[in-house]
């Protein structure tokens, strides 16, 4: 039998690219292709790429350089853009990157091993058509064994903030099936797998014909009430109190919500067309923490976004203080091209952006660290995840509300739950002592009362 195919690929970006990278490898597995973690001994070197950022695109720059000289020792090799690069600059890519063989974008997967085949023939292939079906509701996504898995439900987005490449690089909003999904989590559960985390740009305005979001949410939580369920990403606009109460209810969702701020200046955040006030906003946190008091919250927040002032800064850092946010992922504007924002300039100096993130981060970081050192004293559930990067002795997992905690490996194992004391903090992580299995993990019935 002739050796199989080996593939090798990297990606970047969110959490949506990780799961695509999945269906990449399963319609691949399908074709009869293998995958390798070695890019020397690879036949097939693909990279599924993020546009979010001027950055992201210097950062797979950089690694197509490197491709380069495995394919001169390797000329057989067929090297591969995948995911919002390939679909943002098309073309572009094959004329600059003259040892790129494919550019496919996030739609066209299923044509992968027709137009491998035809690279290896000698045809360069371009695929980027975007699609307002193609949902891969039927391709079961290729998984290594863990304890933690990522499950698409619905792709695109509609929102067009006026910054933002996502509409033109995924396209239109389009969900999958309740019920394909339900399957898939129900095959993880019997793998073994202990949490699921249910992805797409706007999660929450998934709508599959019948069911919305919450509906969709409530059917993945009563699989099975030993896995966690989270989600992200939350856009404000699609919040609704069904959805809140739904994860109010049902004990297995996450206390934990991601949801973007992006600025505090209501003038700024019209000019980015998210739809929302900061007194909207504002309003939407208030009834989320009445609604479920545990909540955990984090945001993404955008520094020298085109026209802000120190006054539109000093609002943001303002709604910082106000929410206190749990954590928050803090990015300089970057200009892309095409978009809405494209056209209003980019008139925030390099050196001004990088003050005024570094204020952002370091303000967030003195609340986190508030709210970390606040657990000190008080035992959490933790879900093991699996050693600690930083020390062999030690386990690492997170709580329920999505933060890191460090613990010293005892006699537990992966994919347990576990009480665990918190004796120590910082702004990014907790550190603490088992306290040994969790009600959860013993299976205690009043956790299954709502089953
Ligand atoms: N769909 C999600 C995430 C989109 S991308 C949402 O609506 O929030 C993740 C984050 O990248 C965004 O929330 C935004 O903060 C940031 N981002 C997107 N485009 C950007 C740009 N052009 N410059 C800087 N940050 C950007
Ligand atoms: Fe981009 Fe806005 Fe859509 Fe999020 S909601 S993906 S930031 S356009
Ligand atoms: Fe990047 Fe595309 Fe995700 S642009 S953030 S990989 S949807």
């Amino acid at each position: 039998m002739a050796k199989k195919r080996q593939v090798y690929i990297e990606t970047y970006g969110c959490q949506m690219n990780l799961a695509d990278t999945e269906v990449v490898l399963s319609i691949l597995a399908g074709a009869g292709y293998g995958q390798t973690t070695s890019l020397r001994s690879a036949d097939v070197v693909f990279v599924n790429t993020c546009a979010v950022r001027e950055n992201a695109e210097q950062r797979v720059y950089g690694r197509l350089g490197d491709f380069r000289r495995y394919k001169k020792e390797n000329p057989g090799m067929i090297v591969g853009v995948l995911g919002c690069m390939a679909e943002r600059l098309r073309k572009d890519l094959m004329q600059s990157e003259s040892h790129v063989d494919l550019v496919v974008g996030p739609d066209e997967y299923r044509r992968l091993p027709e137009l491998i085949e035809g690279a290896i023939n000698g045809e360069r292939g371009i695929a980027v058509k975007l699609s307002r079906v193609e949902n891969y509701d039927d391709i079961l996504p290729l998984r290594t064994e863990g304890i933690s898995a990522w499950i698409s439900v619905m792709r695109g987005c509609d929102k067009f903030c006026t910054f933002c490449v996502v509409p033109f690089t995924r396209g239109r909003e389009r969900s999958r099936s309740m019920e394909s999904i339900v399957r898939e989590v129900e095959h993880l559960g019997a793998r073994g797998f202990k949490e699921v985390s249910l992805l797409g740009q706007n999660v929450n305005s998934y709508l599959d014909g019948q069911h919305d979001f919450s509906d969709l949410m409530a059917a993945v939580a009563h699989v099975d009430r030993s896995m966690r369920v989270r989600f992200t990403t939350s856009h404000p606009q699609d919040m609704s109190d069904k959805l809140l109460r739904t994860i109010a209810e049902q004990e297995n969702i996450c206390n934990y919500i991601h949801l973007p701020v992006q600025s505090g200046s209501d003038r700024i955040l019209d000019l980015m067309n998210r739809t929302y006030t900061r007194g909207q906003y504002l309003s939407l946190v208030h009834k989320i923490r009445t609604m479920i008091p545990e909540i955990s919250l984090s945001t993404d927040i955008i520094a020298g976004f085109p026209t802000e002032t120190a006054d539109d800064h000093h609002r943001t850092l303002d709604v910082i203080r106000e929410v206190g946010f749990d954590g928050a992922f803090t990015f300089k504007y970057s200009p892309r091209e095409n978009t809405k924002a494209w056209h209003m300039g980019d008139d925030v100096a390099e050196e001004l952006k990088t003050e005024r993130l570094n204020e952002i981060i370091d303000l967030q970081r003195e609340i986190s660290l508030q709210k970390n050192e606040a657990m000190i004293n008080t035992a959490c559930e933790v879900l093991v995840e699996g050693e600690s990067t930083k020390s062999a002795n030690d386990y690492c997992g997170r709580t329920d509300s999505n933060k890191m905690v460090v613990f010293p490996k005892g006699v537990c194992e992966i994919g347990q739950y576990l009480n665990v004391r918190i004796d120590r903090a910082n702004s990014a992580t907790l550190f603490g002592i088992s306290l040994g299995a969790s009600a959860r993990e013993i299976g205690d019935p009043k956790l299954a009362a709502n089953a």
